[in-house]
């Protein structure tokens, strides 16, 4: 039994709104005309096909990229703005999880807290026990992510962002390369810590599952435009067409979809 209590703690959460957001790469628009607003302690899914524009909007608002036009604002601050990761703790759990293999899981906890000279040793040790306590993965401290499996990662991922305690907590495809029960498992953790920090928690996503389920809202971005927004309940029977096929595709081996592609 740990002698660490889970007590996750986060004094402020940030909504985040985007205004008239257009990103151009050269002459190609990525992401044209977008508005979103994600309200303080919801947890927001973003959804749509592969090359839509998801992670190009994820880096805007983590300030890895600017708008070409538009704005983005983290509660009062605009993410473009270096100062703004000084005023705001936001944490990305990234899709391959990017944990550093050189690094035991304490010292891929305890890296972040160190290099920002956050605590000594024992508040550190405090730090990283107590959140890895949260998910379970006390008996994974001196383990190397070599002999983690797939889910542990992607559990330790999410105790590294826990440990910078997050004021914005963003994931990027959580459950993707997972079977149906790991999957399951991520998504209640992220339904959890919400529920325990009340976080604002945007996750990128292809996984219906986990969308309808956790949800509070979610986004459908194609081609560089949102084209829905709407709650869970919503999205659960859509109306809308390309919504419906988006999210349950009919698998029809008669007319299959891949002879109608092009190039
Ligand atoms: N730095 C970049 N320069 C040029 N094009 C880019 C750059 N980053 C992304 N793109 C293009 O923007 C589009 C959207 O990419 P992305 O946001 O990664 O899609 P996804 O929805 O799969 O995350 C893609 O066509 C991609 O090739
Ligand atoms: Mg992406």
């Amino acid at each position: 039994m740990s002698t660490f209590t889970a007590t996750p703690f986060v004094d402020k959460t940030f909504g985040v709104t985007i205004t008239n957001l257009t990103k151009r790469f050269g002459d190609v628009t990525v992401l044209k005309d977008i508005n979103l607003e994600i309200r303080p302690g919801e947890i927001f899914c973003l959804m749509g096909p592969s090359g839509s524009g998801k992670s190009v909007l994820l880096k805007h608002i983590v300030g890895l990229e600017a708008p070409t036009s538009g704005q983005v604002h983290i509660g009062e601050f605009d993410a473009a703005d270096p100062e703004t990761r000084a005023k705001v703790h936001i944490a990305l759990v990234f899709q391959a999880g990017a944990l550093f293999n050189s690094l035991s899981v304490y010292d891929n906890l305890a890296l972040y807290p160190r290099e920002h000279q956050l605590c000594n040793e024992a508040g550190i040790r405090e730090r990283v026990m107590s959140n890895l306590a949260m998910l379970s993965l006390e008996d994974a401290a001196a383990k190397f992510p070599s002999e983690l499996s797939g889910g542990m990662k992607k559990r330790v991922a999410i105790a590294r962002a826990l440990v910078m305690e997050p004021q914005l907590l963003i994931y990027d495809e959580p459950t993707s390369e997972l079977d149906p029960v790991m999957g399951a498992t991520i998504t209640e953790i992220i339904a959890t810590l919400r529920e325990q920090t009340a976080v604002t928690s945007i996750v990128v996503t292809h996984d219906r599952d986990l969308a309808l389920n956790i949800a509070d809202r979610i986004a459908i971005i194609m081609d560089g435009r949102i084209h829905a927004t709407g709650t869970a309940a919503e999205f659960r029977e859509p109306t809308d067409q390309v919504i419906a096929d988006f999210l349950s595709p009919v698998i029809d081996t008669k007319n299959p979809r891949f002879k109608k592609l092009k190039g």
